[in-house]
């Protein structure tokens, strides 16, 4: 099976929605620092855009990303976090990955400012075309659930990464996978927390903190030994 033939269905309908501007670049769920205040709250105009926005800036933060850096965005999306940290850093190397051309196509319309690098690669998460220690930072938002093996991924990260580098990711649990949910997101591998705490000893990831955000949803970064 090639790459492209693995793209998750749901993205013909978010590219065909992209353009014609009906969808925005960025492809994840939100943050809402006030979000016990809103429960229940009908949603305002734009309010879905600012928490996307603000969840790529927790990450963004968790990850360290600094001036200077080599960062890989692994299920790079549209392209929308590292258009974010093309917009607020010098001097970046930005690689974004992904099994889909179309997406491809559309993160190669971004512009990069002078002083960073932007390039977009095809390829799969799990078999990373990149030299080993090459990356400071990889980020992984919302799309390890779709990895043939999150064990296979976490060993490329691991490899990929160099001593000191870091692994910052957004990940969704099985409880996520319920009712509508599971239609729209096919194939899904379900995983224990447990689990991936063996793989990250495995892929010598030596520190990581991971932080659950209710049953459904968790933040992990990772720190390369
Ligand atoms: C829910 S989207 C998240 C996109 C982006 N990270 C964001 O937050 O806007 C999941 C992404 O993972 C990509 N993807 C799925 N399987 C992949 C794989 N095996 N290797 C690389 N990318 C993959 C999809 O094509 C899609 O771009």
């Amino acid at each position: 099976m090639s790459v492209t033939e693995r793209v998750p269905a749901y993205f013909d309908h978010l590219i065909d929605g992209f353009r014609r501007g009906t969808v925005g670049r960025s492809v994840h769920l939100g943050h809402w620092d006030d979000a016990a205040g809103r429960a229940g709250e009908p949603m305002r105009p734009g309010e879905f855009e600012r928490a996307q926005a603000r969840l790529d800036e927790i990450m963004l933060e968790m990850a360290d990303v600094r001036d200077g850096q080599a960062v890989v965005d692994v299920g790079c999306g549209f392209g929308a976090s590292l258009q974010r940290i093309d917009e607020g850093h010098r001097h970046m190397r930005l690689l974004g990955v992904n099994i889909d051309a179309r997406q491809l196509a559309i993160c190669r319309e971004l512009v990069p400012h002078r002083h960073n690098a932007l390039r977009w690669v095809l390829a799969d998460a799990c078999a990373l075309p990149l030299g080993g220690a090459s990356a400071d930072r990889i980020l992984c938002i919302e799309a390890m659930f779709h990895f043939t093996s999150r064990r296979t991924f976490f060993l490329e990260a691991g490899r990929v990464l160099r001593p000191g580098g870091t692994l910052a990711l957004l990940d969704l649990l099985k409880e996520f996978f319920g009712d509508v949910n599971r239609k729209l997101f096919p194939p899904t591998r379900p995983y224990a927390l447990d689990d991936l705490r063996a793989v990250l000893g495995d892929a010598r990831f030596r520190r990581h903190r991971l932080r659950r955000t209710g049953r459904r949803v968790y933040r992990l970064v990772a720190e390369k030994g």
